[in-house]
């Protein structure tokens, strides 16, 4: 199997973070053949369309970060029942200038771990609704929306509940199948005969 490059971006700052705990938690059990890098976003200036034209350093080496992996995998907690707004900069900050977005065709899974009963189910959902306009296929299957965050991992960030540890361990299984059958086959967007009308309609 080849190899795959998957960049983890992870929607929390916090030190303590238990999405932080989850991304390094799968890891550490992914198959051999992901290459995982943590990608870090706290540093990114906010979004401004003024700056298309002349981009800050930190909008450049960030988008040149993310053309270089094959897939992505994003761990998210939920923020008012959507995306924290750290993860959203990100994504708008790769998105652009408009037809160069460098999320384009890349493959991308989702896990939200909150401490809320639902486990951000919003959050996963806004955020699937962000890949899809961006051309990202996304893992429909498992879907992981994992609560109860406070009593799920250990003093060394060890995931303590066998449900979780089964959940994280098929998802990461099934999740670089994805990226296997995934990470070459999307035509990118503005190449696309289809998508010529939305060329001109891009909002
Ligand atoms: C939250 N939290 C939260 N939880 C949830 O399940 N649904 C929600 O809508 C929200 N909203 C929300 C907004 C803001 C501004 C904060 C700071 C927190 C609680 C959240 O699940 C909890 O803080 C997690 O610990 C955040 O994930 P990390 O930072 O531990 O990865």
């Amino acid at each position: 199997m080849d190899t795959k490059r998957i960049g983890v971006i992870v929607g929390s700052l916090r030190k303590e973070s238990f999405n932080k705990k989850m991304a390094q938690a799968l890891v550490k059990i992914a198959p051999e053949n992901l290459e995982m890098e943590m990608v870090e976003i706290g540093q990114l200036s906010m979004y401004n369309q003024d700056y298309d034209e002349n981009p800050p350093q930190d909008w450049v080496q960030f988008r040149n970060q993310i053309k270089d992996f094959d897939a992505i995998l994003f761990v998210s907690p939920e923020y008012n029942r959507s995306i924290p707004g750290v993860l959203k900069n990100a994504i708008d900050i790769g998105s652009r200038p408009y037809g160069h977005s460098v999320w384009d065709g890349k493959p991308a899974g989702i896990i939200t771990v909150s401490v809320g009963a639902i486990g951000g189910f919003g959050s996963n959902h806004h955020l699937r609704q962000c890949l899809a306009y961006l051309n990202m296929p996304c893992l429909p299957q498992p879907e992981a929306y994992i609560g109860g965050a406070s009593t799920l991992f250990g003093k060394n960030g060890e995931i303590t509940v066998p449900a979780v540890s089964e959940l994280a361990l098929k998802f990461i299984n099934t999740f670089t199948s994805w990226v296997e059958r995934n990470s070459t086959q999307l035509v990118p967007v503005k190449n696309k005969k289809s998508a010529q009308a939305s060329q001109h309609t891009p909002h």
